[in-house]
């Protein structure tokens, strides 16, 4: 459990001084995967180089399972150090050390005997299944193999909480999910605590139990992916689930209709072509099953004003909102659910 207390950082002083982090408080549940999001500069990895206790706050604290880990003293806070294992973009393995080599360094600096390196290190890289290129060098493993050295490595003192910063930024989908599952299996199997610092909209999806949303410094926003999913008013919510429109007709106004409820009538769309008299067109949609529950969007065409198609989708448990001419298709780049 990993847990940040009113936490603020500010780098320079007098005019220069430049507010990164405020007031941040979170809570990290056990066994739990939380993702923390938002947009470049708003302040992500400074806060993962607190919670790991690489850099001191300006204010306020970061406590390890209740016993605050932050302001110690050099000693005392690398023995802390111990519990988080953090990994990064581009895993940056040391080039000239074998996937073995690397995956002991972090028992060396801590004077772990060699010969329980060697057996710690060879256990881990058969865990990520990679015992095969146990003698390899990182230039000859792929992205994703590297990334799973990288995971070894943050393993290797036995650490109870990983904290990944943008770890899965430029891996292919595949090799994404891969690494998603992995570290899925890592928490049920060794009940890590898992904070996964991302931009990318789908790991959050694919991962995490919870979302935190940061924008400049603060955060803006936060709760259950599933509840946000749920949640008609969270913005949050609306960006984990990017609709997908597959065709429109001139003319007829577009909206974008979401899940807001579990009990939705599955024959919606039909009852709302007979209360309307309107053709209802079917533009596209993003629906999963999150949690047991239905979430997601689908996006259709009608010939209808918004209040008079919101008189008939509320009662049904359906949130429509007008879609904005860019939205979806027009700068589809792939990423969209
Ligand atoms: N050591 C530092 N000194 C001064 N400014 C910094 C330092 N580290 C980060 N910043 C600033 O803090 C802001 C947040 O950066 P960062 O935490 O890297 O954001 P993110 O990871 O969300 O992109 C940026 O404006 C960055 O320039
Ligand atoms: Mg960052």
């Amino acid at each position: 459990m990993i847990e940040t207390r009113s936490l603020s950082q500010v780098f320079g002083v007098g005019e220069h001084a430049h507010q990164v982090l405020t007031d941040i408080n979170l809570f990290v549940e056990r066994a739990s995967i939380t993702a923390i999001v938002g947009p470049s500069g708003a302040g992500k990895s400074t806060l993962a180089r607190c919670m790991n206790l690489l850099q001191q706050p300006t204010s306020g604290e970061v406590l390890l399972d209740g016993v605050v880990a932050s302001g110690l003293s050099d000693r005392a806070t690398a023995t802390q150090r111990r519990a988080i294992g953090t990994i990064f973009q581009g895993s940056s393995l040391l080039r000239r050390r074998t996937a073995l080599q690397n995956v002991m360094l972090p028992m060396q600096m801590a004077g772990v005997p060699t010969s329980v390196q060697r057996e710690r290190a060879a256990a881990l890289l058969d865990r990520v299944h990679l015992t095969a290129r146990a003698n390899a060098y990182p230039a000859q493993l792929s992205g994703g193999q590297q990334q799973r050295v990288g995971i070894a490595r943050a393993l290797a003192l036995e650490p109870s909480i990983l904290l990944a910063d943008e770890a899965t930024t430029g891996l292919d989908p595949n090799t994404r999910s891969s690494i998603l599952d992995l570290l899925r299996e890592l928490r049920a199997e060794m009940g890590l605590t898992i904070v996964m610092i991302t931009h990318e909209m789908d790991v959050v999806r694919e991962i995490a139990d919870h979302v935190v949303m940061m924008s400049q410094g603060q955060i803006i926003e936060r709760g259950g992916t599933g509840d946000l999913l749920l949640d008609p008013d969270s913005s949050l919510g609306r960006e984990l689930f990017v609709p997908r429109q597959v065709g429109t007709r001139a003319g007829i106004p577009s909206y974008t209709v979401r899940y807001a409820s579990s009990s939705v009538p599955t024959d919606w769309m039909a009852r709302l072509g007979e209360h309307t008299g309107k053709a209802v067109s079917f533009q596209g949609a993003s629906v999963e099953e999150v949690d047991g529950r239905t979430a997601g969007y689908v996006v259709i065409g009608i010939d209808l004003g918004l209040e008079s198609l919101r008189a008939v989708l509320d009662p049904m448990g359906l949130r429509a909102e007008p879609r904005a001419p860019h939205d979806g298709a027009a700068d589809d780049d792939g990423s969209a659910a």
